[in-house]
């Protein structure tokens, strides 16, 4: 079935919404003022998905992809959008979902932009029959991918010395990560049988600091070495590390900023990593606790700490939840970065009982954010947020959120 529909507006996902005889449609690469036709790829009760057949009206806000891959690789969806344009986007869609979940009305928050392209240092290639690329989304269709536009150079350079090599005919998946602007580069290989090491060494060394199949280091540095201003950090192929090494500084920025730090104050680092937040703020406050589920992440935090040379900072290993109930942790600022699933039921029933004096709160899911604000309003009162791009062309919002003691 084909139609003509006229775009309103964009969803959480960043597709146009329209309306066939009442019913909402989700369109594709369709923005806000353009008129398209249409042909439905899935219809149900409530709404349609539909795909673009031809544009009649175009959006002045429109681009041409800059990425050859756009419309089949899956893995960007807001290229074809300004990036001045995008912010906007993500802005008010933060707006929107806080006003919805937590009834808070924001005028105008602040939002940190980034560079639009090269800005990842981490990505997880696919392997099909010896070619790297990515599914399309909720697809089993591979596309090979010759050049990213969102990662660093210099894994479109280690893309380009591993094109054709025999031995990725027994490889899954190949995760590299580069640091130091390049200079440091691990690369990771997860192999479906056995691999001939030697051949992967020889071909790659000049380009790579370390070389992993799965979790075994074959070749030089078992961990590579970053700085977020003046802190060093040791990351294995395994820790949770940021993708946008730049905005990583001004995150962390913002916490400190929003954090007010003191000599006198003791700080909770929940879902701390590699304790990379905690080591940030360390020098600024009289002590840190840093609670992480992920054993290989606290093996990483005390590294760190040593490196750093930090002595008022102490990491547990364990759930949230667990860890605080178990240990009694006590804090006057409590810092929270959860996974997108927000914080659970215990850990906001600790924070209650323990009414630290400031929670930061670093979310990727705004709408896990209102959800937990709402929960603790009851003692905590909103006071400002800050969306941070982390990644373009994209629809993620990353942001940091101020909430006090009432
Ligand atoms: C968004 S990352 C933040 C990491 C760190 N703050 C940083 O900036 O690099 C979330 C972290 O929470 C950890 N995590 C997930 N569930 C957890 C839980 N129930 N208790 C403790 N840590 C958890 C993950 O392993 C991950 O390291």
């Amino acid at each position: 079935m084909e139609f003509q529909v006229e775009i309103v507006r964009l969803d959480d996902q960043g597709r146009g919404i329209g309306y066939i005889d009442g019913k909402i449609v989700f369109v594709e690469n369709a923005l806000p003022q353009e008129v398209v036709r249409v042909f439905i790829t899935k219809e149900k009760k409530k709404f349609y998905e539909a795909k673009v057949i031809e544009r009649i009206i175009t959006s002045m806000d429109r681009v041409i992809p800059k990425c050859i891959y756009y419309e089949t690789c899956g893995g960007c969806n807001l290229m074809h959008l300004t990036y001045c344009k995008q912010l906007e986007y993500k802005k008010n869609k933060g707006i929107q979902i806080l006003k919805k979940f937590a009834g808070i009305e924001l005028k105008n928050p602040d939002m940190i932009a980034s560079d639009e392209f090269y800005y990842r240092n981490k990505v997880v290639f696919h392997v099909k029959d010896g070619r790297l690329g990515f599914y399309q989304k909720e697809s089993h269709q591979f596309v090979e991918i010759d050049k990213c536009l969102l990662v660093h150079p210099t894994i479109n350079q280690l893309l380009t010395e591993l094109k054709g090599a025999t031995f990725l005919k027994s490889v899954e998946k190949v995760m590299i990560r580069t640091f130091q602007d390049g200079l440091k580069t691990q690369i990771v290989f997860y192999p479906q049988e056995n691999l001939k090491e030697e051949e992967i060494i020889h071909r790659i060394k000049d380009f790579v600091t370390s070389i992993y199949v799965d979790n075994r280091c074959i070749y030089k540095n078992r961990e590579i070495l970053e700085k977020i201003g003046d802190r060093n950090y040791l990351v294995r192929p395994e820790s949770f590390f940021q993708v946008n090494t730049k905005m990583t500084k001004k995150l962390y920025d913002e916490v400190k900023e929003k954090l007010e730090p003191s000599k006198d104050d003791i700080i909770l680092d929940l879902y701390c990593g590699a304790g990379t937040i905690g080591l940030y703020i360390a020098p600024f406050v009289k002590y840190v606790y840093g609670v992480e589920i992920v054993k290989e992440a606290i093996v990483s935090a005390k590294k760190n700490q040593e490196i750093n040379r930090t002595k008022n900072i102490e990491f547990y290993v364990g759930d949230t939840k667990t860890i605080l109930e178990k240990f009694h942790l006590q804090a006057n600022k409590v810092i929270v970065d959860p996974p997108r699933s927000g914080l659970d039921q215990k850990t906001k029933e600790y924070l209650l009982k323990l009414q630290p004096h400031r929670i930061i709160y670093v979310s990727c899911n705004p709408v896990t954010l209102a959800r937990d604000i709402k929960d603790l309003e009851p003692k905590y009162q909103f006071e400002t947020i800050t969306f941070v791009d982390m990644f373009p062309n994209t629809d993620h919002i990353e942001s940091v959120c101020l909430l006090k003691l009432i």
